[in-house]
């Protein structure tokens, strides 16, 4: 016989679509990355990251004005300091350029604007490793130390949020412990539980200037070939106090975030990451694809994965076109 069930009726119509959607894509999921720069006084666009720049404090409060009117709830803030040391000390200096930024942001769009700080050491360390180094190994248990000073000294400076991306071995637990003890029960942690060692990272390590200087990060980042070891590190995270957890990059892991959506309760995030970002615009730039349908696109499959959050660079572009569709 012939079909009876015919599943085009419901595509019939733009309404109909859309009634039948089974996923949206809002401006509340967004969270928009910002690279503040101690050592420029003006902005400096990032090459291997065409539309976004590398930025200093002087330009966050137009930049927390331009989030607030869009819509964009929140930013995770990435610090490129003027010195580096062995240690990534200067990461947790009450002055920093991190610190400095999270209390300009405060200062101007006060509650309306989120702010997340990334929490790692290789944006600070003269080899940009994301730990201390000894004899050509990353320490996890000397790492946790200077980490958890820099989540408080990030909690000092007024964060909502922060956001360790380190991969050390119970750092999640030990920042839960120093931001407890130092009174900022109400700060929430947003681990990057499942993050894979990645080439999709390379812009993003131009851009905040922390590639390692030897080696590469797949003594602490993940294996890409493993799934079932991210559900491991969500759930060590989540022992430790992990309000959010998140998997990262996004696209090539899709899989990766329905596992954990539906393993798990608390809030998902996803990384829409530099090399994915990169992609999507070089190959616009080429001519070969349409910017707009794609981001939109790729985003609303990451929520459909399972991710309520996404963290993305295609953050202000979409909030835009978002507002136009409706
Ligand atoms: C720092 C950090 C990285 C990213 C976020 N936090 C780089 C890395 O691990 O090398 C990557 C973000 C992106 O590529 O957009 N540890």
């Amino acid at each position: 016989m012939f079909p009876r069930v015919r599943l085009r009726r419901l595509r019939r119509t733009e309404r109909l679509r859309e009634m039948v959607a089974e996923t949206s894509l809002s401006v509340s999921d967004l969270i928009y990355p910002v690279f503040v720069d101690e050592g420029i006084e003006r902005r400096v666009p990032i090459r291997s990251m065409p539309g976004q720049s590398r930025l200093p404090v002087s330009e966050l409060r137009s930049l927390a004005e331009e989030l607030v009117s869009l819509g964009i709830p929140a930013v995770i803030l990435f610090g490129i300091p003027a010195k580096k040391d062995a240690e990534g000390r200067e990461s947790a200096r009450g002055d920093g350029v991190v610190q400095r930024a999270v209390r300009e942001l405060k200062r101007s769009a006060g509650d309306e604007l989120v702010v997340i700080t990334d929490v790692c050491l290789c944006e600070y360390t003269t080899h940009g490793h994301c730990g201390v180094v000894e004899g050509g190994e990353v320490l996890n248990d000397p790492t946790l130390e200077i980490l958890a000073r820099q989540a408080v000294s990030h909690a000092e400076a007024g964060a909502d949020v922060v956001a360790p991306s380190d991969m050390m071995d119970g750092r999640v637990g030990a920042i839960r412990q120093a931001l407890d003890d130092a009174g900022f029960e109400r700060v929430a942690i947003m681990s990057y539980s499942a993050k894979y060692a990645s080439s999709f990272y390379s812009p993003f390590r131009d851009a905040a200037k922390s590639a390692p200087a030897f080696g590469d990060r797949r003594s602490y980042q993940m294996d890409f070939r493993n799934a079932r070891e991210a559900l491991r590190e969500v759930e060590q995270d989540v022992a430790e106090g992990a309000d959010i957890v998140m998997v990262k990059p996004a696209l090539a892991y899709l899989d990766v975030i329905a596992r954990v959506r539906e393993r798990f309760s608390l809030p998902v995030a996803a990384y829409n990451v530099s090399g994915e970002y990169a992609m999507v615009k070089a190959a616009s730039a080429a001519g070969y694809i349409d910017e707009r349908s794609m981001v939109l696109e790729v985003l609303t499959a990451i929520k459909r994965a399972g991710a309520d959050l996404i963290l993305t660079y295609h953050a202000l572009d979409a909030a835009r076109w978002l507002e136009e569709v409706r």
